[in-house]
Protein backbone atom coordinates (compact mmCIF):
# COMPACT_ATOMS: atom_id res chain seq x y z
CA UNK A 1 0.00 0.00 0.00
CA UNK A 2 1.40 3.18 -1.31
CA UNK A 3 -0.60 5.75 1.58
CA UNK A 4 -2.95 5.10 3.58
CA UNK A 5 -4.28 9.10 3.30
CA UNK A 6 -3.40 11.79 1.21
CA UNK A 7 -1.42 14.75 2.01
CA UNK A 8 -4.96 17.24 2.61
CA UNK A 9 -6.27 14.85 4.95
CA UNK A 10 -5.13 15.11 8.58
CA UNK A 11 -6.57 16.69 10.66
CA UNK A 12 -6.45 17.17 14.68
CA UNK A 13 -8.91 14.61 14.92
CA UNK A 14 -6.11 12.68 13.64
CA UNK A 15 -3.57 12.95 16.48
CA UNK A 16 -1.52 9.45 17.45
CA UNK A 17 -2.77 7.08 14.43
CA UNK A 18 -0.35 5.84 12.50
CA UNK A 19 -0.12 6.81 8.69
CA UNK A 20 1.45 6.19 5.37
CA UNK A 21 2.10 9.40 2.97
CA UNK A 22 3.25 9.49 -0.22
CA UNK A 23 4.10 12.29 -2.78
CA UNK A 24 6.49 15.39 -3.75
CA UNK A 25 9.05 16.82 -1.77
CA UNK A 26 8.38 20.59 -2.03
CA UNK A 27 10.50 21.97 0.67
CA UNK A 28 13.56 20.63 3.28
CA UNK A 29 14.31 23.19 6.08
CA UNK A 30 17.13 21.77 7.71
CA UNK A 31 18.34 22.20 11.34
CA UNK A 32 20.97 19.94 11.75
CA UNK A 33 19.10 18.23 14.67
CA UNK A 34 16.09 18.76 13.45
CA UNK A 35 14.56 18.45 9.66
CA UNK A 36 11.34 19.35 8.46
CA UNK A 37 10.10 18.39 4.85
CA UNK A 38 6.73 19.89 3.17
CA UNK A 39 5.41 16.61 1.46
CA UNK A 40 3.34 17.95 -1.12
CA UNK A 41 0.38 15.77 -3.29
CA UNK A 42 -2.49 16.85 -5.52
CA UNK A 43 -4.76 17.11 -2.12
CA UNK A 44 -2.47 19.49 -0.33
CA UNK A 45 0.65 20.00 2.27
CA UNK A 46 1.23 17.85 5.16
CA UNK A 47 4.41 18.64 7.25
CA UNK A 48 7.25 15.72 8.26
CA UNK A 49 9.24 16.23 11.17
CA UNK A 50 12.88 14.09 11.78
CA UNK A 51 14.67 14.81 14.75
CA UNK A 52 17.75 13.66 16.79
CA UNK A 53 15.88 12.80 19.90
CA UNK A 54 12.87 11.08 17.94
CA UNK A 55 13.94 9.52 14.59
CA UNK A 56 16.31 7.12 13.53
CA UNK A 57 20.12 8.51 12.80
CA UNK A 58 19.72 6.77 9.41
CA UNK A 59 16.59 8.25 8.77
CA UNK A 60 17.56 11.97 9.76
CA UNK A 61 20.41 11.52 7.49
CA UNK A 62 18.62 10.33 4.52
CA UNK A 63 16.20 13.17 5.34
CA UNK A 64 18.71 16.06 5.51
CA UNK A 65 19.67 14.54 1.35
CA UNK A 66 16.07 14.68 0.19
CA UNK A 67 16.01 17.26 -3.04
CA UNK A 68 13.25 19.46 -4.01
CA UNK A 69 10.52 16.99 -5.71
CA UNK A 70 12.02 13.45 -5.18
CA UNK A 71 9.31 11.13 -4.68
CA UNK A 72 8.78 9.44 -1.29
CA UNK A 73 6.90 7.28 0.90
CA UNK A 74 7.00 7.32 4.84
CA UNK A 75 5.80 5.62 7.71
CA UNK A 76 4.75 7.99 10.65
CA UNK A 77 3.12 9.00 13.45
CA UNK A 78 0.52 12.07 13.31
CA UNK A 79 1.75 14.53 16.33
CA UNK A 80 0.20 18.26 17.24
CA UNK A 81 2.18 20.68 15.72
CA UNK A 82 4.02 22.69 17.94
CA UNK A 83 3.65 26.08 15.85
CA UNK A 84 0.36 26.06 14.30
CA UNK A 85 -0.43 27.38 10.47
CA UNK A 86 -3.93 28.75 10.05
CA UNK A 87 -2.91 28.85 6.21
CA UNK A 88 -3.31 25.33 5.22
CA UNK A 89 -5.85 22.72 6.34
CA UNK A 90 -3.14 20.59 7.99
CA UNK A 91 -1.59 23.17 9.54
CA UNK A 92 -2.19 22.03 13.12
CA UNK A 93 -0.41 19.07 12.74
CA UNK A 94 3.02 16.94 11.26
CA UNK A 95 4.38 13.53 10.97
CA UNK A 96 6.60 12.11 12.99
CA UNK A 97 8.49 10.13 10.59
CA UNK A 98 10.18 6.57 11.40
CA UNK A 99 10.62 5.37 7.99
CA UNK A 100 10.98 7.02 4.71
CA UNK A 101 11.61 5.33 1.47
CA UNK A 102 12.62 7.68 -2.03
CA UNK A 103 10.33 5.61 -4.72
CA UNK A 104 12.32 8.04 -7.13
CA UNK A 105 14.52 10.98 -7.32
CA UNK A 106 14.66 14.58 -9.21
CA UNK A 107 16.76 16.93 -11.16
CA UNK A 108 16.58 19.95 -9.76
CA UNK A 109 13.42 22.10 -11.17
CA UNK A 110 14.44 24.76 -13.40
CA UNK A 111 11.74 27.35 -11.40
CA UNK A 112 10.23 26.86 -8.19
CA UNK A 113 6.98 24.74 -7.83
CA UNK A 114 5.22 27.28 -5.14
CA UNK A 115 2.28 29.15 -5.58
CA UNK A 116 4.52 32.12 -7.01
CA UNK A 117 7.08 31.17 -9.19
CA UNK A 118 10.13 32.54 -10.83
CA UNK A 119 9.74 30.80 -13.85
CA UNK A 120 8.57 32.56 -17.37
CA UNK A 121 6.10 31.61 -19.36
CA UNK A 122 8.17 29.53 -21.83
CA UNK A 123 9.94 27.71 -18.85
CA UNK A 124 6.51 26.70 -17.71
CA UNK A 125 5.06 25.75 -20.73
CA UNK A 126 8.07 23.83 -21.83
CA UNK A 127 7.98 21.68 -18.09
CA UNK A 128 4.54 22.24 -17.94
CA UNK A 129 4.02 18.80 -16.24
CA UNK A 130 6.06 20.49 -13.09
CA UNK A 131 4.12 23.93 -13.96
CA UNK A 132 0.70 21.50 -13.33
CA UNK A 133 1.96 20.50 -9.67
CA UNK A 134 1.66 24.38 -8.73
CA UNK A 135 -1.43 25.07 -6.53
CA UNK A 136 -2.70 27.48 -8.55
CA UNK A 137 -2.50 25.54 -12.28
CA UNK A 138 -3.88 22.49 -10.81
CA UNK A 139 -6.72 24.12 -9.28
CA UNK A 140 -7.61 25.59 -12.36
CA UNK A 141 -7.75 22.36 -14.00
CA UNK A 142 -9.66 21.10 -11.39
CA UNK A 143 -12.19 24.13 -11.85
CA UNK A 144 -12.34 23.44 -15.10
CA UNK A 145 -13.37 19.63 -14.41
CA UNK A 146 -16.32 21.41 -12.00
CA UNK A 147 -17.52 23.17 -14.59
CA UNK A 148 -17.41 20.94 -17.38
CA UNK A 149 -19.11 18.27 -15.24
CA UNK A 150 -21.84 20.83 -14.12
CA UNK A 151 -22.70 21.33 -18.18
CA UNK A 152 -22.78 17.24 -18.80
CA UNK A 153 -25.40 17.49 -15.37
CA UNK A 154 -27.12 20.06 -16.15
CA UNK A 155 -27.67 19.50 -19.63
CA UNK A 156 -28.15 15.80 -19.33
CA UNK A 157 -31.02 17.04 -16.64
CA UNK A 158 -32.95 18.51 -19.14
CA UNK A 159 -33.03 16.04 -21.64
CA UNK A 160 -29.86 17.16 -23.65
CA UNK A 161 -27.75 13.47 -25.46
CA UNK A 162 -24.13 13.99 -25.69
CA UNK A 163 -23.08 12.67 -29.50
CA UNK A 164 -19.44 12.37 -30.27
CA UNK A 165 -18.92 13.84 -34.20
CA UNK A 166 -15.83 12.89 -36.28
CA UNK A 167 -12.59 15.10 -36.12
CA UNK A 168 -11.44 14.00 -39.49
CA UNK A 169 -14.12 15.99 -41.88
CA UNK A 170 -14.11 17.86 -44.66
CA UNK A 171 -14.23 21.79 -44.14
CA UNK A 172 -16.41 23.46 -41.78
CA UNK A 173 -16.70 27.13 -42.78
CA UNK A 174 -16.31 29.29 -39.63
CA UNK A 175 -14.30 31.71 -40.77
CA UNK A 176 -11.30 30.80 -39.61
CA UNK A 177 -8.07 28.48 -41.96
CA UNK A 178 -9.15 24.59 -41.36
CA UNK A 179 -6.10 22.37 -40.30
CA UNK A 180 -5.58 19.73 -42.88
CA UNK A 181 -4.46 16.37 -42.77
CA UNK A 182 -3.00 14.17 -45.57
CA UNK A 183 -5.07 10.92 -45.99
CA UNK A 184 -2.14 7.74 -46.99
CA UNK A 185 -5.28 5.64 -48.41
CA UNK A 186 -6.58 8.37 -50.80
CA UNK A 187 -3.58 9.66 -52.59
CA UNK A 188 -3.65 14.04 -52.93
CA UNK A 189 -6.66 14.09 -50.77
CA UNK A 190 -7.12 15.67 -47.38
CA UNK A 191 -9.35 15.71 -44.08
CA UNK A 192 -9.75 18.74 -42.78
CA UNK A 193 -10.23 19.01 -38.91
CA UNK A 194 -13.23 20.61 -37.63
CA UNK A 195 -13.42 25.00 -36.91
CA UNK A 196 -16.81 23.25 -34.61
CA UNK A 197 -19.09 20.08 -35.59
CA UNK A 198 -21.80 22.64 -37.09
CA UNK A 199 -22.70 20.76 -40.35
CA UNK A 200 -22.58 17.36 -38.28
CA UNK A 201 -25.27 18.78 -35.82
CA UNK A 202 -27.24 20.05 -38.01
CA UNK A 203 -27.19 16.49 -39.59
CA UNK A 204 -28.16 15.11 -35.87
CA UNK A 205 -31.30 17.17 -36.41
CA UNK A 206 -32.72 15.92 -39.67
CA UNK A 207 -31.79 12.71 -37.70
CA UNK A 208 -34.38 13.39 -35.37
CA UNK A 209 -31.61 13.57 -31.88
CA UNK A 210 -33.37 16.46 -30.96
CA UNK A 211 -31.51 18.02 -28.02
CA UNK A 212 -27.55 17.36 -28.62
CA UNK A 213 -24.84 18.65 -27.27
CA UNK A 214 -20.69 18.13 -27.00
CA UNK A 215 -18.03 18.80 -25.07
CA UNK A 216 -15.65 18.87 -28.21
CA UNK A 217 -12.45 19.99 -29.23
CA UNK A 218 -12.64 21.99 -31.95
CA UNK A 219 -9.54 23.59 -34.69
CA UNK A 220 -8.50 26.96 -36.13
CA UNK A 221 -6.01 28.21 -37.53
CA UNK A 222 -6.19 31.98 -36.95
CA UNK A 223 -3.85 34.25 -35.47
CA UNK A 224 -3.24 33.65 -31.52
CA UNK A 225 -4.74 35.83 -28.42
CA UNK A 226 -4.97 35.96 -25.08
CA UNK A 227 -8.65 34.59 -25.39
CA UNK A 228 -7.89 32.02 -28.34
CA UNK A 229 -5.74 29.21 -29.12
CA UNK A 230 -5.63 26.82 -32.31
CA UNK A 231 -7.40 23.92 -30.60
CA UNK A 232 -10.37 24.59 -28.15
CA UNK A 233 -13.25 23.08 -26.22
CA UNK A 234 -16.71 23.93 -27.14
CA UNK A 235 -20.26 22.89 -25.30
CA UNK A 236 -21.94 22.72 -28.47
CA UNK A 237 -25.90 22.06 -28.80
CA UNK A 238 -28.42 21.55 -31.11
CA UNK A 239 -32.32 21.61 -30.81
CA UNK A 240 -34.86 20.87 -33.21
CA UNK A 241 -38.21 22.81 -33.25
CA UNK A 242 -37.38 25.42 -31.79
CA UNK A 243 -37.11 29.68 -32.11
CA UNK A 244 -34.52 31.98 -30.97
CA UNK A 245 -36.35 32.51 -27.43
CA UNK A 246 -36.54 29.10 -26.86
CA UNK A 247 -32.81 29.06 -27.16
CA UNK A 248 -32.08 31.77 -25.50
CA UNK A 249 -33.89 30.27 -22.61
CA UNK A 250 -32.80 27.10 -22.24
CA UNK A 251 -28.88 28.21 -22.33
CA UNK A 252 -29.30 31.14 -20.30
CA UNK A 253 -30.63 28.09 -17.44
CA UNK A 254 -27.38 26.53 -18.23
CA UNK A 255 -25.74 30.14 -17.63
CA UNK A 256 -27.23 30.39 -14.69
CA UNK A 257 -26.53 27.44 -13.41
CA UNK A 258 -23.30 27.64 -13.78
CA UNK A 259 -22.90 30.87 -12.01
CA UNK A 260 -25.09 29.61 -9.18
CA UNK A 261 -23.08 26.45 -8.88
CA UNK A 262 -19.53 27.24 -9.50
CA UNK A 263 -19.46 31.10 -8.40
CA UNK A 264 -22.66 31.19 -5.78
CA UNK A 265 -23.72 34.13 -7.66
CA UNK A 266 -27.77 34.47 -8.41
CA UNK A 267 -28.20 36.18 -11.62
CA UNK A 268 -31.82 37.45 -12.80
CA UNK A 269 -33.01 37.54 -16.83
CA UNK A 270 -30.38 38.26 -19.04
CA UNK A 271 -30.24 41.90 -20.82
CA UNK A 272 -31.13 41.78 -24.36
CA UNK A 273 -29.57 44.32 -27.14
CA UNK A 274 -29.71 44.17 -30.79
CA UNK A 275 -26.25 44.71 -32.47
CA UNK A 276 -26.98 48.07 -33.75
CA UNK A 277 -27.73 49.03 -30.12
CA UNK A 278 -24.59 47.79 -28.89
CA UNK A 279 -22.64 49.07 -31.32
CA UNK A 280 -23.92 52.75 -30.78
CA UNK A 281 -23.73 52.39 -26.86
CA UNK A 282 -20.48 50.52 -26.91
CA UNK A 283 -18.89 50.92 -30.33
CA UNK A 284 -18.67 46.69 -29.39
CA UNK A 285 -20.33 43.84 -29.95
CA UNK A 286 -19.61 42.35 -26.87
CA UNK A 287 -19.63 45.24 -24.49
CA UNK A 288 -18.35 44.55 -20.66
CA UNK A 289 -21.59 46.37 -18.85
CA UNK A 290 -20.56 46.30 -15.27
CA UNK A 291 -19.93 49.97 -15.92
CA UNK A 292 -21.40 52.60 -17.72
CA UNK A 293 -18.99 55.26 -20.02
CA UNK A 294 -22.03 54.80 -22.24
CA UNK A 295 -21.29 56.18 -26.12
CA UNK A 296 -22.81 59.91 -26.40
CA UNK A 297 -22.79 60.71 -30.25
CA UNK A 298 -22.09 64.33 -30.76
CA UNK A 299 -22.59 64.95 -34.46
CA UNK A 300 -25.10 67.57 -33.28
CA UNK A 301 -23.66 69.47 -31.46
CA UNK A 302 -20.25 69.29 -32.49
CA UNK A 303 -20.18 69.96 -36.35
CA UNK A 304 -21.89 73.37 -36.35
CA UNK A 305 -18.74 75.34 -36.07
CA UNK A 306 -15.27 75.89 -37.32
CA UNK A 307 -13.05 72.81 -36.29
CA UNK A 308 -12.86 71.24 -39.36
CA UNK A 309 -11.32 67.66 -37.58
CA UNK A 310 -15.05 67.63 -36.56
CA UNK A 311 -16.94 68.77 -39.59
CA UNK A 312 -15.39 66.02 -41.81
CA UNK A 313 -15.93 63.58 -39.27
CA UNK A 314 -18.58 60.59 -40.14
CA UNK A 315 -18.91 60.15 -36.63
CA UNK A 316 -17.87 62.25 -33.49
CA UNK A 317 -18.38 60.14 -30.61
CA UNK A 318 -17.62 61.17 -26.15
CA UNK A 319 -17.58 59.30 -23.39
CA UNK A 320 -17.61 60.62 -19.63
CA UNK A 321 -15.40 59.43 -17.33
CA UNK A 322 -16.86 59.32 -13.58
CA UNK A 323 -14.39 62.02 -11.53
CA UNK A 324 -12.14 62.27 -14.32
CA UNK A 325 -11.45 65.56 -13.71
CA UNK A 326 -9.40 64.99 -10.96
CA UNK A 327 -7.15 63.33 -13.92
CA UNK A 328 -3.47 65.47 -14.25
CA UNK A 329 -2.48 66.97 -17.48
CA UNK A 330 0.28 63.47 -17.11
CA UNK A 331 -2.72 61.06 -16.59
CA UNK A 332 -4.76 62.67 -19.65
CA UNK A 333 -1.73 62.82 -22.59
CA UNK A 334 -0.72 59.04 -21.23
CA UNK A 335 -4.17 58.29 -22.43
CA UNK A 336 -3.70 60.24 -25.20
CA UNK A 337 -0.24 58.37 -26.24
CA UNK A 338 -2.02 54.94 -25.47
CA UNK A 339 -5.16 55.71 -28.42
CA UNK A 340 -2.25 56.73 -31.02
CA UNK A 341 -0.19 53.81 -30.57
CA UNK A 342 -0.89 51.80 -34.04
CA UNK A 343 -2.78 49.30 -32.27
CA UNK A 344 -5.57 51.66 -31.46
CA UNK A 345 -5.13 53.68 -34.16
CA UNK A 346 -6.67 57.55 -33.55
CA UNK A 347 -4.56 60.65 -34.23
CA UNK A 348 -5.52 62.68 -31.49
CA UNK A 349 -7.68 62.65 -28.82
CA UNK A 350 -9.81 65.88 -27.74
CA UNK A 351 -11.05 66.26 -23.60
CA UNK A 352 -13.55 68.73 -21.73
CA UNK A 353 -12.62 68.49 -17.78
CA UNK A 354 -16.37 69.74 -16.21
CA UNK A 355 -15.72 71.51 -13.22
CA UNK A 356 -17.73 71.58 -9.89
CA UNK A 357 -18.95 75.14 -10.56
CA UNK A 358 -20.89 73.85 -13.58
CA UNK A 359 -18.02 75.22 -16.15
CA UNK A 360 -16.34 73.49 -18.59
CA UNK A 361 -12.85 73.88 -19.73
CA UNK A 362 -11.65 72.21 -23.16
CA UNK A 363 -8.81 71.16 -24.97
CA UNK A 364 -11.12 72.64 -28.66
CA UNK A 365 -11.86 76.50 -26.54
CA UNK A 366 -10.83 78.11 -29.39
CA UNK A 367 -13.43 76.36 -31.22
CA UNK A 368 -16.52 75.47 -28.88
CA UNK A 369 -17.64 77.47 -25.80
CA UNK A 370 -19.89 76.68 -22.86
CA UNK A 371 -23.47 76.30 -24.54
CA UNK A 372 -21.67 73.84 -26.87
CA UNK A 373 -19.75 72.11 -24.08
CA UNK A 374 -22.78 71.81 -22.09
CA UNK A 375 -24.59 69.94 -24.67
CA UNK A 376 -21.57 67.88 -24.57
CA UNK A 377 -22.09 66.94 -20.92
CA UNK A 378 -25.72 66.35 -21.97
CA UNK A 379 -24.85 63.52 -24.46
CA UNK A 380 -22.39 61.85 -22.38
CA UNK A 381 -24.08 62.23 -19.43
CA UNK A 382 -21.37 63.88 -17.85
CA UNK A 383 -21.71 65.80 -14.11
CA UNK A 384 -19.63 68.47 -12.86
CA UNK A 385 -16.03 66.42 -11.49
CA UNK A 386 -16.24 64.22 -14.78
CA UNK A 387 -13.95 64.51 -17.68
CA UNK A 388 -15.21 64.01 -21.37
CA UNK A 389 -13.05 62.32 -23.69
CA UNK A 390 -13.79 62.93 -27.36
CA UNK A 391 -12.91 60.65 -30.82
CA UNK A 392 -13.92 61.55 -34.16
CA UNK A 393 -13.76 60.08 -37.37
CA UNK A 394 -15.28 56.90 -39.68
CA UNK A 395 -17.91 55.38 -37.64
CA UNK A 396 -15.87 51.85 -37.82
CA UNK A 397 -12.86 53.00 -36.50
CA UNK A 398 -14.48 55.60 -33.77
CA UNK A 399 -16.32 52.83 -32.84
CA UNK A 400 -13.34 50.20 -32.25
CA UNK A 401 -10.89 53.10 -30.93
CA UNK A 402 -13.46 54.59 -28.31
CA UNK A 403 -14.79 51.32 -27.35
CA UNK A 404 -11.27 50.17 -26.26
CA UNK A 405 -10.19 53.47 -24.74
CA UNK A 406 -13.52 52.48 -22.23
CA UNK A 407 -12.23 49.36 -22.04
CA UNK A 408 -8.98 50.67 -20.73
CA UNK A 409 -10.11 53.20 -18.64
CA UNK A 410 -12.36 50.56 -16.84
CA UNK A 411 -9.87 48.42 -16.01
CA UNK A 412 -7.56 51.76 -14.86
CA UNK A 413 -10.20 53.24 -12.34
CA UNK A 414 -11.02 49.64 -11.22
CA UNK A 415 -14.24 49.76 -12.72
CA UNK A 416 -14.71 45.87 -14.05
CA UNK A 417 -15.15 43.93 -10.59
CA UNK A 418 -14.22 40.44 -10.74
CA UNK A 419 -16.89 39.64 -8.15
CA UNK A 420 -19.76 40.95 -10.54
CA UNK A 421 -20.87 38.72 -13.18
CA UNK A 422 -23.24 40.56 -16.23
CA UNK A 423 -24.36 38.37 -18.78
CA UNK A 424 -25.71 40.00 -22.40
CA UNK A 425 -27.28 38.75 -25.28
CA UNK A 426 -26.78 40.30 -28.31
CA UNK A 427 -29.37 39.47 -30.91
CA UNK A 428 -29.68 40.70 -34.99
CA UNK A 429 -26.39 40.59 -35.80
CA UNK A 430 -26.49 41.59 -39.72
CA UNK A 431 -26.75 38.14 -41.82
CA UNK A 432 -23.78 39.63 -44.18
CA UNK A 433 -20.42 41.49 -43.79
CA UNK A 434 -19.01 43.01 -47.28
CA UNK A 435 -14.97 41.88 -47.66
CA UNK A 436 -13.39 44.89 -49.77
CA UNK A 437 -10.34 42.50 -50.61
CA UNK A 438 -12.72 39.88 -51.90
CA UNK A 439 -15.29 42.47 -53.19
CA UNK A 440 -17.73 39.76 -51.79
CA UNK A 441 -20.38 38.96 -49.12
CA UNK A 442 -19.32 36.38 -46.37
CA UNK A 443 -21.20 35.47 -43.52
CA UNK A 444 -20.92 36.96 -40.34
CA UNK A 445 -21.75 33.97 -38.75
CA UNK A 446 -21.65 31.37 -40.61
CA UNK A 447 -23.46 30.21 -44.50
CA UNK A 448 -26.16 27.94 -42.90
CA UNK A 449 -27.73 31.09 -40.30
CA UNK A 450 -31.05 31.80 -41.06
CA UNK A 451 -32.46 35.41 -42.40
CA UNK A 452 -34.78 37.11 -40.15
CA UNK A 453 -38.21 35.36 -41.96
CA UNK A 454 -39.57 39.11 -42.80
CA UNK A 455 -36.48 39.78 -44.80
CA UNK A 456 -35.54 36.95 -46.75
CA UNK A 457 -36.77 39.60 -49.87
CA UNK A 458 -33.84 41.53 -49.16
CA UNK A 459 -31.63 38.64 -49.86
CA UNK A 460 -32.31 39.64 -53.48
CA UNK A 461 -32.46 43.56 -53.18
CA UNK A 462 -30.59 44.62 -50.53
CA UNK A 463 -28.25 41.76 -49.14
CA UNK A 464 -26.53 43.92 -46.91
CA UNK A 465 -28.91 45.03 -44.64
CA UNK A 466 -30.37 41.77 -43.83
CA UNK A 467 -30.80 40.70 -40.56
CA UNK A 468 -30.13 37.42 -39.28
CA UNK A 469 -31.29 34.98 -36.41
CA UNK A 470 -28.05 35.02 -34.42
CA UNK A 471 -27.23 35.78 -31.28
CA UNK A 472 -23.97 35.85 -29.27
CA UNK A 473 -23.87 34.96 -25.17
CA UNK A 474 -21.58 38.03 -23.59
CA UNK A 475 -20.29 37.60 -20.36
CA UNK A 476 -17.92 40.39 -18.78
CA UNK A 477 -17.04 41.78 -22.54
CA UNK A 478 -16.01 38.48 -23.70
CA UNK A 479 -18.26 36.48 -26.28
CA UNK A 480 -18.58 33.20 -24.58
CA UNK A 481 -20.84 31.67 -26.83
CA UNK A 482 -22.69 32.34 -30.03
CA UNK A 483 -25.08 30.70 -32.34
CA UNK A 484 -28.26 30.86 -34.67
CA UNK A 485 -31.36 29.85 -36.35
CA UNK A 486 -30.57 27.36 -39.45
CA UNK A 487 -31.91 28.04 -42.41
CA UNK A 488 -33.53 24.18 -43.02
CA UNK A 489 -35.17 24.58 -46.56
CA UNK A 490 -32.83 23.57 -49.81
CA UNK A 491 -33.98 26.81 -51.36
CA UNK A 492 -33.29 29.37 -48.62
CA UNK A 493 -30.11 27.29 -48.45
CA UNK A 494 -28.80 27.64 -52.00
CA UNK A 495 -30.34 31.50 -52.41
CA UNK A 496 -27.53 32.02 -49.62
CA UNK A 497 -24.80 30.13 -51.10
CA UNK A 498 -25.59 32.11 -54.03
CA UNK A 499 -25.48 35.32 -52.00
CA UNK A 500 -21.93 34.20 -50.74
CA UNK A 501 -20.46 33.73 -54.10
CA UNK A 502 -20.68 29.99 -54.39
CA UNK A 503 -21.28 28.37 -57.77
CA UNK A 504 -24.33 25.96 -57.64
CA UNK A 505 -21.09 23.51 -58.46
CA UNK A 506 -19.17 24.58 -55.71
CA UNK A 507 -22.14 24.52 -53.22
CA UNK A 508 -22.72 21.24 -54.05
CA UNK A 509 -19.18 20.24 -54.08
CA UNK A 510 -18.82 21.36 -50.55
CA UNK A 511 -22.06 21.31 -49.22
CA UNK A 512 -24.10 18.80 -51.56
CA UNK A 513 -24.40 16.31 -48.29
CA UNK A 514 -26.16 19.03 -46.18
CA UNK A 515 -28.54 20.18 -49.48
CA UNK A 516 -29.04 16.35 -49.68
CA UNK A 517 -29.87 15.36 -46.33
CA UNK A 518 -32.50 18.45 -46.42
CA UNK A 519 -34.49 17.34 -48.74
CA UNK A 520 -35.58 14.39 -46.13
CA UNK A 521 -37.40 16.02 -43.88
CA UNK A 522 -35.02 18.77 -41.62
CA UNK A 523 -37.00 20.08 -38.96
CA UNK A 524 -36.80 23.48 -38.27
CA UNK A 525 -33.61 23.77 -35.70
CA UNK A 526 -30.85 26.17 -34.12
CA UNK A 527 -28.49 26.12 -31.79
CA UNK A 528 -25.20 27.83 -29.75
CA UNK A 529 -21.61 26.85 -29.04
CA UNK A 530 -19.98 27.94 -25.82
CA UNK A 531 -16.17 28.68 -25.73
CA UNK A 532 -15.40 26.10 -22.61
CA UNK A 533 -12.47 27.21 -22.11
CA UNK A 534 -13.51 31.51 -22.44
CA UNK A 535 -16.39 30.42 -19.94
CA UNK A 536 -14.10 28.64 -17.34
CA UNK A 537 -11.87 31.45 -17.14
CA UNK A 538 -14.25 34.23 -16.90
CA UNK A 539 -16.10 32.51 -14.11
CA UNK A 540 -12.39 31.73 -12.81
CA UNK A 541 -12.09 35.37 -12.65
CA UNK A 542 -9.54 35.70 -15.85
CA UNK A 543 -9.34 36.59 -19.24
CA UNK A 544 -6.29 33.99 -20.34
CA UNK A 545 -7.84 31.09 -21.24
CA UNK A 546 -4.55 29.44 -21.59
CA UNK A 547 -4.02 29.26 -17.86
CA UNK A 548 -7.15 26.89 -17.88
CA UNK A 549 -5.74 24.64 -20.38
CA UNK A 550 -3.50 21.51 -19.23
CA UNK A 551 -1.32 21.91 -22.35
CA UNK A 552 -1.84 25.21 -24.38
CA UNK A 553 -0.36 26.22 -27.14
CA UNK A 554 2.14 29.63 -27.05
CA UNK A 555 1.61 32.70 -29.10
CA UNK A 556 3.48 30.96 -32.14
CA UNK A 557 0.99 27.90 -32.08
CA UNK A 558 3.67 26.06 -30.85
CA UNK A 559 3.52 23.16 -28.00
CA UNK A 560 7.20 24.04 -26.63
CA UNK A 561 6.71 20.62 -23.86
CA UNK A 562 7.01 18.06 -27.13
CA UNK A 563 7.90 20.69 -29.61
CA UNK A 564 4.64 20.13 -32.49
CA UNK A 565 4.75 21.01 -34.82
CA UNK A 566 7.88 19.27 -36.78
CA UNK A 567 8.78 17.75 -39.86
CA UNK A 568 8.26 14.34 -40.52
CA UNK A 569 10.53 12.26 -41.49
CA UNK A 570 11.18 10.72 -45.66
CA UNK A 571 9.17 7.73 -45.33
CA UNK A 572 6.17 9.39 -43.89
CA UNK A 573 6.23 11.61 -46.96
CA UNK A 574 6.55 9.22 -49.19
CA UNK A 575 3.83 7.07 -47.91
CA UNK A 576 1.46 10.26 -47.85
CA UNK A 577 2.79 10.63 -51.87
CA UNK A 578 3.62 14.36 -50.52
CA UNK A 579 6.42 16.29 -51.60
CA UNK A 580 8.14 19.05 -49.61
CA UNK A 581 9.19 21.95 -51.99
CA UNK A 582 10.91 23.90 -49.25
P1 LIG B 1 -18.43 30.54 -32.99
O1 LIG B 1 -17.45 30.56 -34.12
O2 LIG B 1 -19.03 31.82 -32.56
O3 LIG B 1 -19.67 29.61 -33.35
O4 LIG B 1 -17.74 29.81 -31.76
C1 LIG B 1 -18.45 29.62 -30.54
C2 LIG B 1 -17.61 30.06 -29.36
O5 LIG B 1 -16.35 29.39 -29.33
C3 LIG B 1 -15.37 30.22 -28.73
N1 LIG B 1 -14.19 30.31 -29.63
C4 LIG B 1 -12.91 30.15 -29.24
N2 LIG B 1 -12.38 29.92 -28.04
C5 LIG B 1 -11.03 29.79 -27.96
N3 LIG B 1 -10.20 29.87 -29.02
C6 LIG B 1 -10.69 30.10 -30.26
N4 LIG B 1 -9.85 30.16 -31.31
C7 LIG B 1 -12.11 30.26 -30.41
N5 LIG B 1 -12.93 30.50 -31.46
C8 LIG B 1 -14.18 30.52 -30.97
C9 LIG B 1 -16.01 31.57 -28.49
C10 LIG B 1 -17.22 31.52 -29.39
O6 LIG B 1 -18.27 32.31 -28.88
N6 LIG B 1 -20.77 26.52 -34.95
C11 LIG B 1 -20.95 27.82 -34.34
C12 LIG B 1 -21.93 27.78 -33.20
C13 LIG B 1 -23.36 27.67 -33.62
O7 LIG B 1 -23.78 28.36 -34.56
O8 LIG B 1 -24.09 26.92 -32.95
C14 LIG B 1 -19.61 28.34 -33.83
O9 LIG B 1 -18.62 27.65 -33.80
O10 LIG B 1 -16.39 31.65 -27.13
Amino acid sequence: MYRTHTCGELRKSDINSKVILAGWVQKVRNKGFMVWVDLRDRYGITQLIFDEERTAKDILDRAQNLGREFVIQIDGTVIERASKNPNIPTGDIEILVDKLTVLNESLLPPFTIEDETDGGDELRMKYRYLDIRRTPVRDSLIFRHKVAQEVRNYLSGQGFIEVETPYLIKSTPEGARDFIVPSRMNEGQFYALPQSPQTFKQLLMVAGMDKYFQIVKCFRDEDLRADRQPEFTQIDCEMAFVEQDDILNAFEGLTRHLLKTINGVDVGEFPRMTFDEAMERYGNDKPDIRFGMEFGNLNQVSQHKDFNVFNSAELVVGISVPGGNSFTRKQIDNLTNWVKRPQIGAKGLIYCRCNDDGTFKSSVDKFFDQADLKLWAEKTGAKPGDLIFVLSGSTEDVRSQMSALRMEIGERLELRNPDEFAPLWITDFPLLEWDEDAQSYHAMHHPFTSPQADQIELLNSDPGVVKANAYDLVLNGNEIGGGSIRIHDKETQALMFDRLGFSEAEAKAQFGFLMNAFEYGAPPHGGIAFGLDRLVAILGGQETIRDFIAFPKNNSGRDVMIDAPAPIDTKQLEELKLKLDL
